[in-house]
C-alpha cells in the first residue's frame, strides 16, 4: 500500500512509555510544522474502542486466543480503513501507538500462536499496509510492569477503560514468563528487520528517552514529508 505521509508506530512491552513519549513526539513534529495525526490501537475509532473494551476490560472473562487475535485485527482493520489510510493519502505523518507488530509480538511470541498464520491474517487486516518505522521502546518486562503498578495502580488492581489513563488490564495480568517472551520477540522483530525498527532504552528520564527518539526519527522527516511542511 503506497501513501505521501509517514507511519510511524510506537511498540514495546507493558509499562514501557509509549503512550507519554508518542504525545511527546507529536508535539516537537507539530512545533516543527508537521501535520500530525495520534492514535491508538486497539482503539482510534469507535468500533475499535468498543473492541479495546472487549479485549482488555473484562479479565475475569476467559477469551479464547483466535478469538482475541481476531478482535485485535478487527480493530485494526476498521483503524486503518477509517483513520490512518485518508491520514496518510493526505500526507500527515502518523503515529500509532500499537500496530500489528504487537500482534506478532503478544499473540505470537506471548500465547505462542504460529506466526506464519498470524502474518497473512495481518496483511488481510491492514490491507499490507505497514510502518515506515516501528519505535520499540525497550525496557525488561518487570521494570515495566512495576513501572505500570506503582504509578497508576496503588490502591487498585484493575481499573475500568478510561481513554485518558492507562489500564491494568486482562494482558498485564498475565504472568511474567509471557512478557518476558513478548519482550524477546520484539528484539527477534527488530533484529530481523533493523532498517524498519529503531530500539531505544525506554530507562531514564522522560526527555531523556524523547531525545533518543528524535535523533532516529528526525533524520526521516525531510525526504518523507517535504511535500508538506
Ligand atoms: P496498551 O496499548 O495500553 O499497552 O494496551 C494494549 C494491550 O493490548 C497491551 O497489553 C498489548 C495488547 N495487545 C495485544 O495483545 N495484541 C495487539 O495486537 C495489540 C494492538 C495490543
Amino acid at each position: 500500500m503506497s501513501c505521501k505521509g509517514l507511519f510511524l508506530t510506537f511498540e514495546g512491552p507493558e509499562g514501557s512509555g509509549k503512550t507519554t513519549q508518542s504525545a511527546m513526539l507529536a508535539r516537537r513534529l507539530e512545533g516543527a510544522g508537521h501535520r500530525v495525526l495520534a492514535v491508538r490501537e486497539p482503539g482510534g475509532t469507535a468500533v475499535g474502542e468498543a473492541l479495546r473494551d472487549m479485549l482488555l476490560n473484562h479479565p475475569d472473562q476467559p477469551l479464547d486466543v483466535r478469538a482475541e487475535t481476531l478482535i485485535f485485527a478487527a480493530a485494526r482493520a476498521q483503524l486503518v480503513t477509517e483513520v490512518l489510510k485518508p491520514a496518510l493519502d493526505q500526507g500527515r505523518v502518523v503515529l500509532c501507538d500499537r500496530f500489528a507488530d504487537s500482534t506478532l509480538a503478544y499473540q505470537g511470541f506471548g500465547h505462542r500462536q504460529d506466526l506464519s498464520l498470524l502474518r497473512p491474517m495481518i496483511e488481510y487486516a491492514t490491507c499490507g499496509l505497514e510502518p515506515s518505522l516501528r519505535i520499540l521502546l525497550d525496557i525488561p518486562p518487570a521494570d515495566g510492569l512495576a513501572r505500570r503498578l506503582t504509578e497508576e495502580h496503588k490502591d487498585a488492581q484493575f481499573r475500568l477503560a478510561d481513554a485518558d489513563t492507562r489500564e491494568w488490564n486482562r494482558m498485564d495480568a498475565l504472568d511474567l514468563s509471557f512478557h518476558q517472551r513478548v519482550h524477546e520477540g520484539y528484539l527477534k522483530l527488530a533484529g530481523q528487520d533493523p532498517e524498519h525498527w529503531l530500539i531505544v532504552d525506554a530507562k531514564g528520564a522522560t526527555a531523556t528517552v524523547h531525545a533518543r527518539i528524535w535523533d532516529g526519527v528526525s533524520v526521516l522527516l525531510p525526504k518523507a514529508t517535504e511535500a508538506i511542511v
